[in-house]
């Protein structure tokens, strides 16, 4: 199987978005947000252009990675940007072959060039501990509430940036979804059913897990 890494096109943008919704379709919630997600973060001044990326087998789309830009601020309000990925997705057919991995290794390289000294992400341990991210707890980042979800993931890139402060984390604000605009956007893609999966209690397990 041969993958080829490259830029999202405009023209690629329905099938990333179809892409997406397959992937994530109730994976977490019966049905899901994350094409539209998808669809607005390219909008949003907090997207890294650089950093948007498909992955193609035979001239299909078959896996996607985005990223935005966000920060940390310490007690001293003192502010770092930093780089967080998603929505990622590989299509179900395609899933434990490396393409994940393929899209995460591609992209890192790009954010140690653009300058961001972490990449941060809320997602499963699971799937990003085996790239080097170490839980937010480690690092002394936190949400910007003091809280320490099991989700808050850290790759450090630049060792030792994060030294002798208390951090807290904010994502962008494009990843706030309006149910409305949602539900409208999610007409244009076919009829699918949203239905109970296990892995949405597993999902809503993790996200109201916090480290001590
Ligand atoms: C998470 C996701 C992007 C990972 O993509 P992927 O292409 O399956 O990732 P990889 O193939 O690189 O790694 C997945 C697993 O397959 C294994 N794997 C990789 N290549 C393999 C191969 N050739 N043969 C067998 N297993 C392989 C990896 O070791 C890894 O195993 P693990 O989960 O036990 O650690 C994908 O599962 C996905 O789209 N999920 C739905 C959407 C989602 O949840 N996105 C992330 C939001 S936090």
């Amino acid at each position: 199987m041969d993958i080829v890494i490259r830029p999202e096109e405009e023209t690629d943008f329905i099938k990333v978005e179809e892409l997406t919704r397959e992937a994530f379709w109730n994976l977490y919630k019966p049905g899901c947000d994350e094409h539209y997600t998808a669809h607005k973060l390219r909008t949003s001044s907090d997207f890294i252009k650089n950093l948007d990326f498909v992955a193609e087998n035979d001239g299909h789309i078959v896996g996607s990675i985005m990223y935005s830009k966000s920060y940390v601020e310490n007690e001293e309000a003192q502010r770092i940007e930093t780089a967080t990925f998603g929505p990622l997705c590989v299509h179900p057919k395609y899933q434990r072959r490396g393409i994940g991995t393929m899209l995460i290794e591609h992209t890192k390289d790009i954010v140690i060039k653009n300058g961001y000294p972490a990449i941060i992400i809320l997602g499963d341990p699971h799937n990003y501990c085996k790239h080097g991210f170490k839980t937010g707890k480690d690092l002394n980042i936190s949400t910007m509430d003091g809280k320490y979800p099991s989700g808050l993931l850290v790759l450090e890139l630049k060792k030792g940036v994060f030294n002798d402060h208390k951090w807290g984390f904010k994502v962008s604000d494009s990843y706030e979804v309006n149910m409305e605009e949602m539900e409208l956007f999610d007409k244009k893609f076919p009829l699918k059913n949203k239905e109970y999966q296990y892995s949405q209690d597993l999902f809503s397990i993790m996200i109201r897990s916090y480290v001590e």
